[in-house]
């Protein structure tokens, strides 16, 4: 062996430059931090938004001089992961990367769980992840080429209580990656899993002001302290990147050390 692969490697690896990325939900919380880190590293961004609020998103795309355009619905809906699928080949003419990153997690008593929210979590964080995941590999099968990140969570790999379909579905999302990394390889598709530990965002901020639970999680982590968005943003562009080409169905945990711990 020459050293050809050598001369070859060159920080470009890391480049998203020229390629067009699905993001779910991408216009809040930490969906918008992988957004934010494509466009920064170079890629147009398509965004599938339940909620109405796209402007923020929007701008810090702009602001990096790519493009970044939206289709709003449920994705449990009937039809709607091909609408998304259609509507970025109609705008872009191709996929490149898709992180389905749009999920919710219910909570409740577990001798009342509520059937509708087993069924709305497991919709949700588990079933769409494999319908818009099959349904955006058949256009990457055509490509020869693309990367898949499904999120999964601290919650891929524990339990804890009060969340049982949340638990389900994110220890599914690694048996899904797994069987993606199976069907895909060989047309140069990697699919890939980032497990967000306890992120400090928005949507757990009451979470945080229970004092009692911050500490206990806190004391948990080897890193002392909850991750920030910026945190996950590296990650992120590698998995989706040519520099990752050889890592294929594998988990990636962005927890501090968190599930590494007793
Ligand atoms: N925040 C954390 O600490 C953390 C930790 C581990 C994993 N995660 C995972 O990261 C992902 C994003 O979480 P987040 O914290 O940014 O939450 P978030 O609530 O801010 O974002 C979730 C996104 O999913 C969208 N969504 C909800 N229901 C939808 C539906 N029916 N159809 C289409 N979109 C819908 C929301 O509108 C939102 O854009 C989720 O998969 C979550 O499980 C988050």
């Amino acid at each position: 062996m020459g050293n050809e692969p050598l001369s070859r490697f060159s920080m470009d690896y890391f480049s998203l430059k020229g390629k067009t990325a699905i993001i779910t939900g991408a216009n809040m919380g930490l969906g918008m931090a992988y957004a934010l880190a494509f466009a920064k590293a170079g890629a147009d961004i398509y965004i599938p938004h339940f909620t109405d609020d796209v402007d923020e998103i929007k701008q810090l795309v702009e602001a990096e001089g790519r493009k970044a355009a939206f289709i709003q619905g449920d994705l449990t809906e009937p039809g709607s992961v091909q609408a998304v699928v259609a509507g970025c080949l109609k705008e872009y003419g191709k996929i490149d990367i898709l992180v389905n990153n749009a999920g919710v997690s219910t909570f409740g008593e577990f001798e009342e769980y509520p059937d509708a929210q087993w069924k709305r979590c497991i919709e949700l964080d588990l079933n769409v992840v494999y319908y818009l995941g099959h349904e955006t590999a058949k256009v990457m099968i055509k490509q020869r080429s693309g990367k898949i990140i499904n999120i999964g969570s601290a919650l891929s790999y524990t339990a804890d209580k009060k969340c049982p379909p949340y638990v389900a579905a994110k220890h599914g999302v690694i048996g899904l990656t797994r069987s993606f990394a199976n069907e895909l390889g060989a047309y140069n598709i990697q699919t890939n899993a980032i497990c967000p530990g306890f992120l400090a965002t928005e949507v757990n901020r009451e979470l945080r002001e229970d004092q009692a639970f911050y500490d206990k999680i806190t004391n948990r982590i080897p890193a002392g302290r909850w991750g920030e968005l910026d945190d996950l943003m590296g990650t992120a562009v590698f998995l989706a990147s040519k520099a990752s080409d050889y890592i294929n169905g594998w988990n990636i945990s962005i927890d501090g050390g968190f599930t590494t711990t007793l």
